[in-house]
């Protein structure tokens, strides 16, 4: 980390923070000394998982529900917005930033209640995720198979709704604990009121809102195997278990999508399009091939990596960034991208789907200011 001093011990004025959930600070004008380890001029490098080179002003891991009220009184005591980093596999960011980065490592598993068909886990936001897939695999319990290897922690997960093969994570969340800054309160919200679809969920709508401090599943002790997606089917042969189909999904996603360690990537770089029928058609007739797949209310899902494939971008590169070539929808960082680097490439990639499809794909990695606020992307 560069430059970093540790503030092992940071003194803050808990009359500034009108009320803190769980812990009921409220009407106690007095100093609260806080252990927490807030460090400043942070890199960032290593916890963005495209390798931008960042700095952060303010920087704090978060382990406990607690340390999340504490961080977010800091932030308030310093005039300082708050940049929730998970994972780091689907953000965008500046060279610096002056803000509170809120690290998120809260760890544990917690079996809930358990029935005849099903047991709910409640499983700290900071849990890696592939990690956290593995585990349920050998604990017999079904149904996030189709999500191995998916690089970030289990906080996100509910955040665009991670989907892979067939099977949205949102399936099996049965809600949601978060800090609610608004009403500064820790609640559950429930699946239902999450508002889950496509890489989306009301995380999404507001992000400013809610810090995810846990996500509780429901897993199935019966596997009903979702093997439909490509040619999935066709790779597990005659082994139709669980653990064969997560294998199967590890050695897909590892022969088309590029490690992080040595192709730095955010993953699926576009959404794939959602467009009416009546486009599908027009598009059909120039391109009969177009891979597509139905949607509630008559929409149709194309494929963004076939669209940027056609283009000419697969393999392809604009100074340090270009599109991988097993997976055209992937975005790399060869060597010491900026965001202004990722931005040129992405653009003129974006441009020339536009000019052939007349279609505009809409990046899924989220981009923040300088300020870490999010920030809509450039068109
Ligand atoms: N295709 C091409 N050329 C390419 C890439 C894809 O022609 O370079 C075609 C494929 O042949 C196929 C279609 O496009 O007909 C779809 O490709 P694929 O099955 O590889 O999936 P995808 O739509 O490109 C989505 C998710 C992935 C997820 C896979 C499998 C999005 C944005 N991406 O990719 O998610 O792993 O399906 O379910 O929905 C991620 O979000 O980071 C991610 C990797």
């Amino acid at each position: 980390m560069v430059g970093q001093r540790a503030l092992n011990v940071c003194l803050i004025n808990v009359s500034q923070v009108v009320k803190h959930g769980l812990n009921t600070l409220k009407n106690k004008r007095s100093t609260k000394r806080l252990t927490m380890n807030i460090q400043k001029n942070v890199s960032l490098k290593a916890f963005n998982t495209l390798n931008l080179d960042v700095l952060a002003s303010d920087y704090v891991q978060i382990h406990s529900p607690q340390d999340v009220v504490d961080a977010l009184a800091y932030a308030h005591s310093e005039q300082l917005n708050v940049l929730i980093l998970s994972g780091g596999s689907n953000l965008l960011l500046p060279k610096n930033i002056h803000a509170l980065v809120m690290h998120m490592d809260i760890q544990g598993i917690e079996l809930l209640s358990e029935n005849e068909s099903s047991r709910t886990l409640k499983v700290g936001a900071g849990q890696a995720w592939h990690d956290f897939v593995l585990w349920t695999t050998t604990q017999k319990l079904y149904g996030l198979q189709n999500l191995a290897l998916i690089p970030g922690r289990v906080g996100a997960a509910p955040v665009q709704n991670i989907g892979a093969y067939g099977v949205e994570a949102g399936e099996f969340i049965e809600s949601v604990e978060v800090y609610d800054r608004q009403q500064q309160q820790f609640k559950l919200i429930n699946a239902q009121e999450c508002h889950f679809s496509y890489r989306h969920s009301i995380f999404k709508d507001d992000p400013n809102r809610y810090v995810i401090v846990a996500v509780i599943f429901k897993l199935l002790k019966h596997p009903d195997l979702k093997i439909n997606y490509g040619d999935l089917k066709a790779a597990m042969q005659d082994d139709f278990s669980a653990e064969n189909l997560q294998k199967q999904v590890i050695h897909i996603r590892q022969s088309k999508l590029p490690d992080p360690k040595d192709f730095p990537n955010v993953g699926s770089f576009f959404k794939n399009p959602i467009i009416d029928q009546a486009k599908l058609l027009k598009l059909s007739v120039e391109f009969p091939n177009i891979p597509h797949y139905p949607q509630i209310n008559e929409r149709v899902k194309i494929a963004a990596g076939w669209l940027i494939d056609q283009t000419g971008w697969k393999g392809k590169r604009l100074n340090q960034v270009g599109m991988f070539e097993k997976q055209a929808l992937v975005l790399v960082n060869y060597t010491d991208a900026t965001l202004d680097d990722v931005q040129a490439t992405y653009r003129a990639v974006q441009q020339d789907v536009y000019n052939k499809f007349n279609v505009l794909l809409e990046p899924e990695p989220v981009l923040f200011n300088e300020l870490g606020l999010i920030e809509p992307h450039l068109r």
